[in-house]
């Protein structure tokens, strides 16, 4: 079977919603921070499908004992948030995903040649190869911060296969890097823009989603 990056942009109104907010440049911060959590919760809704690692078992409930679906405790999940703008996601991934272990990766990137370099780096020596890796990252424009978390993600022996990535919206520079070098990837995005300006920046997008987060 051959691998193909999967991109899924749930038709949910509440995600729709929350992208129109976050999108509309007179949103203020302290709106714009509750519109990401709200996309950071629904996305990973989505994303959990068929990817958060569950065991069947069987509980008593008052009456008798019946049969049961329960979210494996044994299975490792980690979230990596792309610090900064990540961080504006994570609130509502964790909400949903309270055992996961939390790993910060900062990623920077050079405004005049587009590059990214590692400020912080969180992320253990090696992960159980079993570890399903959710990154939240809300804006995949030119791929080079997402490419490089991958990279460093890969290194220590993440399967890209067990990787989700939420963003909120995806351009295609990024989207065609992911797909030529991560194929079985996939990836829970609010929306698809279709162009990248020569600053780097996601049309229309929702402008800088740092900035707007943290009001800074
Ligand atoms: N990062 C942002 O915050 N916004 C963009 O449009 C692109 C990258």
């Amino acid at each position: 079977m051959t691998l193909q990056l999967r991109i899924y942009v749930p038709p949910h109104p509440l995600i729709k919603h929350w992208l129109a907010v976050a999108r509309d440049a007179a949103t203020p911060s302290v709106l714009f921070r509750t519109a990401m959590t709200e996309l950071g919760r629904w996305l990973t809704y989505e994303a959990a499908r068929e990817w958060l690692p569950t065991l069947e078992t069987t509980v008593n409930s008052p009456l008798a004992s019946c049969p049961a679906t329960l979210i494996d405790p044994e299975m490792p999940i980690a979230v990596v948030p792309i610090l900064r703008a990540g961080l504006g996601l994570l609130e509502g991934a964790q909400t949903l995903l309270p055992l996961a272990s939390i790993y910060h990766l900062g990623l920077v990137r050079n405004e005049e040649t587009l590059q990214p370099s590692c400020y912080l780096n969180k992320l253990p020596e090696k992960f159980d190869p079993q570890t399903r890796v959710l990154i939240t990252d809300p804006m995949l424009a030119t791929g080079g911060s997402i490419m490089a978390a991958m990279a460093e993600l890969t290194h220590r022996g993440v399967d890209p296969v067990l990787t989700r990535i939420v963003c909120v919206v995806a351009a295609p520079p990024a989207l065609q890097q992911l797909s030529a070098a991560y194929p079985g990837l996939i990836i829970y995005t609010a929306t698809i823009d279709e162009t990248v300006n020569d600053q780097g920046y996601i049309v229309p997008g929702l402008g800088d989603a740092g900035d707007r987060i943290f009001g800074t």
